[in-house]
């Protein structure tokens, strides 16, 4: 079988972990070209990691090595314009979160997969370890019983210098606060466990930072499965955790870790008069995967060998999207808001902050 053609759209930070994670992936993928405005960048990242073809711009890139698959990892202001590119000369897009600046371009590249017959998936590496996949089974199985509580907490810290950084802290490049830019792998991962969300009420805040952006917002979601979750996004906690807590009729389910998990990373704790059936189940249930962008690019691979579309969708992505839009409307409109109103007439539609970002 031949390797999947794959190139990286930006090669700062992140694009070394997709480097390192596709060349795990061995025989599967092999990374043909890179492409970065900045050429001193791209000659450290393509020496590092053997790529053979460097450009300086997509179109030139798309159109001498004709990649199958695209990481678009550059900064989120430019997400949806490189990965419309792709669409339309036909590659697929694997996108680094946030996929794009806000709902109006999601959908936007959504009508150009259906279009140009590609496929758009936005990095949630945290949906990938066996831990998550081995809740999300004993929960489709009845092992926990029904949803009641939960609590997804991403309690981070970035000091003031981290805005020093000029796409940051910026609605026009960021397209927001740690809501959009850090919580969401945590809201991500919430929604892929409890489903549709129904309504949300939020507040955000800027604390401490000097940034245009909120650098806390606090929630509570109710789930149109009846389950309501305590969401926290900040960048001022100095014990830095990623904790997620579901509290089922027969297990509460805790996660907690800060960039990545493993199955250690997981506790479950019984009800009584169900912990030999739950116990059993969960010792049972998959095991041994990290989360992380190796774990997802796998996944992707196989999809695209068996013809399917790669997750995370751009419809999953969207229902994860939207709630992030929710918090922000919910938050400045100062209101509850249901998905339903975060239609194109909505200001927080085109805008993550709406028209109104008042503090
Ligand atoms: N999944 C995760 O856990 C995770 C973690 C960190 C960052 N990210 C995301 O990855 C993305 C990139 O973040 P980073 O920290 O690597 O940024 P970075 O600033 O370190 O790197 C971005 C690179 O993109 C290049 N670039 C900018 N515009 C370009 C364009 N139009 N065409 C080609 N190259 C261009 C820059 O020159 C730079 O080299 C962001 O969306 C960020 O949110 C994801």
């Amino acid at each position: 079988m031949e390797p999947i053609r794959v190139a990286v759209v930006g090669t700062g930070n992140i694009a070394r972990l997709h480097a390192e994670a596709l060349r795990q992936l061995g025989e599967e993928v092999r990374l043909v070209g890179a492409v970065d405005t900045d050429p001193g960048r791209l000659s450290a990242f393509c020496d590092r990691h053997d790529v053979p073809a460097r450009h300086s711009d997509l179109a030139s890139l798309l159109e001498k090595e004709r990649p199958e698959l695209v990481h678009v990892c550059t900064p989120p202001g430019s997400h949806h314009e490189l990965a419309l590119g792709c669409l339309r000369a036909g590659a697929n897009v694997l996108v680094e979160k946030p996929p794009t600046l806000n709902l109006g371009q999601l959908d936007e590249l959504a009508e150009a997969e259906q279009r140009y017959g590609a496929t758009l998936s936005t990095v949630f590496q945290h949906r990938f370890g066996t831990g998550a996949l081995r809740l999300r089974a004993l929960l489709d199985a009845g092992v926990l019983g029904r949803p009641m509580m939960a609590v997804c907490h991403t309690t981070w810290f970035r000091p003031q210098s981290y805005f020093d950084v000029e796409w940051r802290g910026r609605w026009d490049t960021e397209g927001g606060g740690p809501t959009m830019g850090h919580g969401i792998h945590q809201m991500d991962l919430l929604c892929a466990i409890l489903g549709d969300w129904a309504e949300v009420s939020a507040l955000a805040r800027q604390q401490a930072r000097r940034s245009e952006t909120e650098d806390l917002s606090m929630a509570h979601v109710s789930f149109a499965n009846g389950a309501v979750a305590s969401v926290v996004n900040s960048l001022l906690s100095i014990r830095e955790e990623s904790y997620l807590r579901f509290d089922f009729e027969r297990a509460t389910v805790e996660l907690t870790h800060l960039y990545g998990y493993g199955d250690d990373d997981w506790r479950i704790t019984p009800a009584p008069e169900y912990s030999e059936e739950v116990l059993a189940a969960w010792r049972t249930g998959a095991a041994g995967v990290r989360s992380g962008h190796r774990a997802q690019f796998a996944e992707v691979v196989r999809s695209l060998r068996a013809g399917t579309p790669p997750p995370v969708t751009s419809a999953e992505t969207r229902r994860t999207m939207r709630l992030v839009a929710g918090v922000y409307a919910s938050a400045f409109a100062r209101r509850p808001v249901r998905p339903d109103e975060l239609g194109e007439d909505s200001p927080f539609y085109r805008r993550m902050q709406g028209d109104r970002p008042r503090w």
